[in-house]
């Protein structure tokens, strides 16, 4: 089976506290941190730029994951380097040219992922699989943590057949908790993104429902083989 890795979303954490708040879900056995970028334009939100993400690169241990929700991306992705992202995926749906903001990100010492909104086909991706390291099925429409899951079994699947024997890992993003967790796992889902399932009813003061908020996901998601 594999390996499952929990990416929580920093969306859902106190604004004042990033650092903390990175420090205490990666001692809570997060795996990545998830680190969603807004622009008010590709999506009707804004949250933060590559500035913060900067901010916040000291206080991660493991992978920096970064979602942009942002068009234009190629504007952007030298900052996102200089900022120390591991990840960075583009939304298939942000602009025309898909290929050349793949292999920019790649250019820059990035891993590209790339993004597929709710109402976009599998298909949209077939020609960049050779180009990714991530494909990220989003199961809300992004642009709000806190939504309510969409069910996105059937393309997860077939991301899962497309995809091969590819070393590319499909990410979900977006309502992912205990109970929708294993869905997608069964589907081939190996990176679980999850906001308000980590965060809830913790604080950096008291960060303890971190770790078995994270330990729920995982069991719910791993119970798939069990
Ligand atoms: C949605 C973001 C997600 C979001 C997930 O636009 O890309 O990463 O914060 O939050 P939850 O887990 O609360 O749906
Ligand atoms: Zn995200």
């Amino acid at each position: 089976m594999p390996d499952i890795l929990i990416a929580p979303s920093i969306l859902a954490a106190d604004f004042a506290n990033f650092g903390a708040e990175c420090r205490a879900v990666q001692n809570a056995g997060a795996d990545w941190i998830h680190v969603d970028v807004m622009d008010g334009h590709f999506v009707p939100n804004l949250s933060f730029g590559p500035a913060t993400a900067k901010a916040i690169r000291p206080h991660v241990t493991g992978t920096m994951d970064v979602h942009l929700m942002i068009a234009p991306v190629d504007p952007y992705i030298d900052a996102f380097a200089d900022a120390g992202a591991d990840i960075l995926t583009a939304h298939v749906e942000a602009g025309p040219h898909i290929h050349r903001t793949l292999q920019a990100i790649r250019a820059a010492g990035m891993r590209p992922g790339v993004a597929l909104n709710p109402g976009t086909p599998a298909s949209a991706v077939a020609h960049v699989l050779d180009l990714v390291d991530l494909v990220c099925v989003m199961t809300v429409n992004p642009g709000f943590g806190g939504q309510s899951f969409l069910d996105m079994t059937p393309k997860i699947a077939e991301l899962k057949r497309m995809i091969g024997d590819r070393p590319v890992h499909i990410e979900i993003d977006g309502g992912v908790d205990p109970t929708t967790a294993p869905k997608v796992v069964q589907a081939g889902a190996d990176v679980l993104v999850a906001g308000s399932a980590v965060f809830r009813g913790g604080s950096v003061d008291d960060p303890a429902p971190y770790a078995a908020n994270i330990k729920a996901i995982r069991d719910a998601a791993q119970g798939v083989w069990a």
